[in-house]
Formats: C-alpha cells, structure tokens, sequence
C-alpha cells in the first residue's frame, strides 16, 4: 500500500480558507477514485489573522514543519487592513519561498468551455499553454528582502536583474521536462525562451543557458522570442504555444495577461517547485470584497491541488498520484463541457460548496 502523503496545509485568510478545503476535499475524493490513501495533512497558522491573534505571521516552528512535509499547499495569505509596523502587508509566504528556494513557477493557462474568453478567434477555445516564471530571482531579486535596493538618497534607486546559472539550468531543465510531460498527454511538447536578450548582457546569458540546455534535450522542440513580441503574440496566437520560459519579473506580467484570456482569477492555478518541496496555491489573493459569502470560485485552488498530486507522484515515484491527478483535471473538463460547473465569478449560481460539491461527485471517490 502506498504511505500518504503528508502535506502541510495553511488556509491563511479570508477566501483562502474557503478554497484550501474545498482543495483538499477534491484532492482526496481523486486519491480515493485512484486507490490511493488520503492526503495526511497538518494544518500550519499563518497568515493576517493569526497575525492579528499572536503578532507572529506564521505559528513557532509553522516554516520548519512546512518544509517537512511532501508538500506545501497554501490558501491565500493577507488582509490589505491587517500591517507590519513598516506598512508592508503580511506574507510569510514570501520567505518560505525563499527559504526553501521554489524556483519555477508553474502557471498553467488553458481554455474550458463554457468559461467567458477574451478573445473572439475560435481559436481561443484551444488555448492551453504553461508560464513557466522562474520565481527567485530575476529583477525580483531585490524585491524579495528588504534591503537589496540600491537607494541613493531622493535621487535615485537602482534595482538589480539577477540570473544565476545555477538557478537558470534547473529552471530550463524543468521546462523541457515540463513540455515532454505535456507531449505524452498529447499537449503541446515545443518550449519557448522569452527574453530580452537582444539588449540586456543578463538576458544573452539566460538565453546561452537555454541552449546549452536545448542541446541536451533536442527530442523537445525549442524556440525563442522577446517578451515585448511575446506579449503581442499572446492577444495575438496564443494557442501557438506551449511552455514559456522567463525571469521572474517578465513571468509576473506575462501570467496575468495570459490568465485573464482564459477567465479570471478564480481559474489561476500555480505551483512554486524548488529541490526539495513544492509549495502549491491558487494565484489570487484572500478576495475580501467576497469573504464569507460563499461566492469564491474554488477551481484555482483545486487545479491547484492536481498540480500538487502530479507533483507527488514525481517525487514519490508513485503513479497512482498520476491516476488522481487526471481524474480531479477530467471532472472540471467535463464538468464545464456539461454546463455543471457555473461559477459565480463567471455569472453562474454555484458557489463555493456547490462548485465543490459538483467536482467531488464527478470524481467519484467521496469516502
Ligand atoms: N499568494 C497570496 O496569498 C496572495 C496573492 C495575491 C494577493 N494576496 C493578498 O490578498 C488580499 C487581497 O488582494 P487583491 O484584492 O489585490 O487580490 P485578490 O486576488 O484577492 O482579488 C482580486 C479580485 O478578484 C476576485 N477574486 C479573486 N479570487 C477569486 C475567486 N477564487 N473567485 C472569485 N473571485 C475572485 C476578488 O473578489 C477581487 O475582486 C491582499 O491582502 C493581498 O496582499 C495574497
């Protein structure tokens, strides 16, 4: 019998909690239809409101026994009321990524029917596309501890666009694994480098790596493109692409224009995948304009947690995580085909349970 997998679970603040467990309830009802065990999941506190109960954004010891588990898997984290004494929001988050170095950062972009799509071409309907942002670096570099800008009184500020080959190998090996993964679901398989490295030494040096990463990889189709084409390209031919490779600051702008193509927030799935662990989260914030009212979309979070299932099966070498993970993807397909998921972020009657409640039962294996 496979051993469960431990996952240590912070539902954080407002819709975050919301999500989080109807995130784990779908993820357990695919483990069950799969034959697999539960997940074996310890809560973590963080987050604004234990902030606001403790003075501690996360519990004594929550980083450590984060790091621990299998996975990480995180509702969302902050209250734009609830502040540092510096003014800064709430976000321990920040520093787990740090900490356990989750560089690539997967944010899934795919079409469903029956979801609103931005673009009139009816070939919107076959988007389906990865941004993979690298998620540590880049010109996030200085942003991720206080300190690392260079300020030079009230005259200038200089931040500084940080690619390291270490972390540029891992990240384009991820990607042509990624694509090869995709290619033997029958979707997609080619992986493009978005750059700028017609202008910036930083961006030529990413784009070496690339190659000499392609060269290692060449049953997986490689391409380039600048991010400024890049970003017409995706209003323009978005459905010609697979995986996209960039830093971290290009990845940040690119993944909220290619998410909202496809929907809105409530749809934006993402994982941070580092060595060690992964940390796994819907893309959208504690939404407090709807907190408490059950009209939060789960379906992020719970595309989510099938990205985590496909992430333990890797790490666990075990395929029936596989089976879960398409199951918990083939209940929302098939349930939007259906016209049985009608979120209310789309205009729909479903709230969060019914939405819930609707994946659990076309998955099947409610225990
Ligand atoms: N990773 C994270 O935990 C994370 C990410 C972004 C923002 N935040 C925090 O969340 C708080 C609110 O931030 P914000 O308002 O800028 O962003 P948000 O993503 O919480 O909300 C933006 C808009 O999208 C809507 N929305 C978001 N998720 C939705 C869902 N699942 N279903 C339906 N509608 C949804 C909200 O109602 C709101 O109108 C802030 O404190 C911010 O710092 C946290």
């Amino acid at each position: 019998m496979t051993r469960p997998a431990t996952v240590a679970l912070i539902e954080g603040d407002g819709i975050g909690v919301d999500v989080a467990r109807a995130a784990m309830r779908a993820a357990d009802a695919a483990l069950a239809a799969a034959g697999a065990p539960a997940l074996d999941v310890t809560r973590i506190e963080a987050g604004a409101g234990c902030f606001q109960r403790t003075g501690q954004d996360i519990e004594p010891g929550g980083e450590e026994r984060a790091g621990e588990a299998d996975a990480i898997f995180l509702g969302a984290i902050g209250l734009p009321s609830v502040r540092a004494p510096d003014g800064t929001e709430i976000s321990p988050h920040l520093r787990l990524r740090d900490r356990y170095g989750l560089y690539a950062g997967v944010r899934p972009v795919r079409a469903y029917p029956n979801v609103p799509q931005r673009l009139a071409d009816p070939r919107a309907a076959g988007i389906d596309l990865v941004i993979l942002r690298e998620s540590t670096e880049g010109l996030f570099w200085s942003a991720a501890v206080h300190g690392r800008s260079d300020v030079r009184g009230d005259e200038e500020v200089r931040d500084t666009l940080r690619i390291t080959r270490a972390t540029t190998e891992k990240l384009h090996a991820f990607a042509f694994d990624l694509a090869r993964k995709r290619a033997a679901r029958g979707r997609g398989g080619r992986v493009t480098c978005v750059d700028k490295a017609n202008v910036f030494a930083s961006m030529a040096f990413f784009r070496r790596i690339f190659d000499e990463v392609a060269a290692k990889n060449a049953d997986v189709e490689a391409g380039y493109n600048y991010v400024d084409a890049q970003a017409l390209d995706l209003v323009r031919r978005p459905w010609d692409f697979d995986v996209l490779v960039m830093e971290n600051m290009f990845g940040d702008i690119l993944s909220d224009l290619a998410g909202g193509l496809v929907g809105g927030m409530g749809m934006a799935a993402c994982a941070e995948i580092g060595d060690a662990t992964g940390l796994f989260q819907p893309a959208h914030g504690s939404a407090p304009d709807i907190m408490g009212q059950d009209r939060a979309n789960p379906l992020a979070a719970i595309l989510s947690a099938g990205l985590m299932l496909d992430y333990l099966a890797a790490k666990r070498s075990a395929p029936v995580f596989t089976d879960a993970a398409a199951r918990l993807d083939r209940a929302i397909e098939e349930g939007f085909s259906a016209n049985a998921l009608r979120p209310m972020e789309f205009g729909g009657d479903m709230g969060t349970e019914a939405v819930t409640a609707a994946v659990v039962a076309r998955i099947g294996g409610g225990r």
